[in-house]
């Protein structure tokens, strides 16, 4: 293949569509100079997927009608060699002909939903293209709060106490999952089990404001966590980059939260760092905490990374009793904000690096996925083997 074409996917169907954005934009500039061609895959509000020139430039995002309107609609398209395109389609005009991009591989930029559970991680899967960060199972472990728990607690990884339950369960069990949680003791942490952003999540004091907390995160997802608060609560995070048999840790960060309970407007809107994405949210960096809790954090982000089937890079969040230092794993996110290269580039590893670093490691799960023996030459359907099978019209 002469030429290298890397498509960055991003935007999508998510509350987090205008931070990916950023993100993606971010790693497209810090592989300005490298030897890939970047193509864009802008998914927009509504899951169209685009592609075009004017998809590169942050400023043309002001506009999403015109920017629209001016982007050209595109899939990934196999030849009949089996080779994955990104095709424009619906290209119209007596003498236009659409382009067609040879998959070189696929940078993930997206945030939230579908291009962060593992849906359009399979979609990769069944083009068998190589794209990076977690897999399937490894992105949708890390959007379900519940399984990524329960994974993590079966590793030896500690976790807060937690009950998690459904509507209907809310509606039938009302006082048995109030009386668990009561158990836990208050102040509580309600929240939605597949979201992010903390869209949902609240801290309950008594009864009452525990069953309005469970009302409004009901109106986001109709699953949710009931959880012990970690209290008085110091967040650290700690982004690791590999596979699950080969990863190491960064630096920690402490994210500095002005509420309680850091809400959407805490980590993206705080005023002139919106166009720098997660990496101007106030922080510190590294954390400034004992040498010894650093490296347990480091450690249990390692152990943690592999027990979930993470791969590529993500940012494990824990929260830590600030009096006890107790340490409980939080949460993975499996594409986190600006891709976390604040952290990296402490750990002597620039943006630029950090991003070839992690199509390397797509590349090489990609190769070894398909150096395995995958499909077999026996036909069952052929006419021969037909013979013997009972019940099917002609094959007497
Ligand atoms: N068990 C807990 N104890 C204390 N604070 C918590 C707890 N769980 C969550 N929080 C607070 O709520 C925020 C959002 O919760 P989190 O689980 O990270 O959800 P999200 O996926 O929305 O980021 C955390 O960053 C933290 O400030
Ligand atoms: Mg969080």
């Amino acid at each position: 293949m002469s030429q290298k074409n890397l498509i960055v996917a991003f935007g999508g169907v998510s509350p987090e569509h205008e931070v990916s954005v950023l993100t993606a934009i971010q790693a497209i500039s810090a592989l300005e100079n490298s030897s890939y061609q970047i193509i864009p895959l802008y998914v927009t509000k509504n899951g169209r997927w685009l592609t075009g020139e004017s998809l590169l430039d942050l400023s043309n995002y002001k506009d999403l009608p015109k920017l629209e309107s001016q982007a050209q609609d595109c899939a990934f398209v196999k030849d009949e060699t089996g080779k994955t395109y990104l095709k424009e389609q619906n290209v119209s005009g007596l003498f236009s002909k659409p382009k067609s991009y040879p998959v070189y591989a696929v940078l993930c930029a997206f945030h939230g939903s579908e291009g962060e559970n593992g849906a359009f991680q399979g979609v990769c899967e069944m083009m068998n293209i190589p794209y990076t960060g977690s897999g399937v199972l490894g992105s949708s472990l890390g959007m379900d709060k519940v399984k990524a728990k329960l994974v993590a607690a079966a590793n030896g990884i500690p976790v807060t106490k937690a009950v998690n339950f459904y509507e209907s369960d809310w509606v039938n069990e009302q006082d048995d999952i109030i009386t668990v949680a009561e158990d836990f003791g208050y102040p509580l942490i309600v929240k939605p089990v597949s979201l992010g952003s903390s869209i949902g999540v609240a801290i309950a004091n008594n009864r009452e404001e525990l069953n309005e907390a469970v009302e409004t995160a009901f109106r986001y997802d109709a699953h949710l966590l009931i959880e012990e608060a970690v209290n008085p609560l110091m967040e650290i995070n700690c982004s690791v980059i590999g596979t699950p048999d080969n990863c190491k840790a960064s630096v920690c960060e402490r994210p500095l939260g002005k509420a309680e309970t850091l809400s959407f407007e805490d980590k993206y809107q705080s005023g002139e760092g919106a166009e720098k994405g997660m990496a101007s949210a106030d922080r510190e960096i590294p954390a400034d905490i004992p040498e010894a809790l650093t490296r347990k954090i480091q450690e249990l982000s390692v152990k943690t990374f592999s027990a979930l089937g993470a791969s590529g890079l993500a940012r494990l969040d824990f929260l830590v009793n600030a009096n006890t230092e107790d340490v409980y794993f939080n949460e993975i996110n499996t594409i986190p904000g600006s891709f976390s290269f604040y952290l990296w580039d402490r750990s002597d590893l620039n943006f630029t690096q950090l991003m070839e670093e992690l199509i390397r490691i797509a590349l090489k799960k990609h190769q070894e996925k398909n150096g395995r023996v995958r499909s077999y030459d026996t036909n069952l359907l052929s006419e021969k083997a037909m013979k013997g099978i009972k019940g099917l019209k002609g094959t007497k």
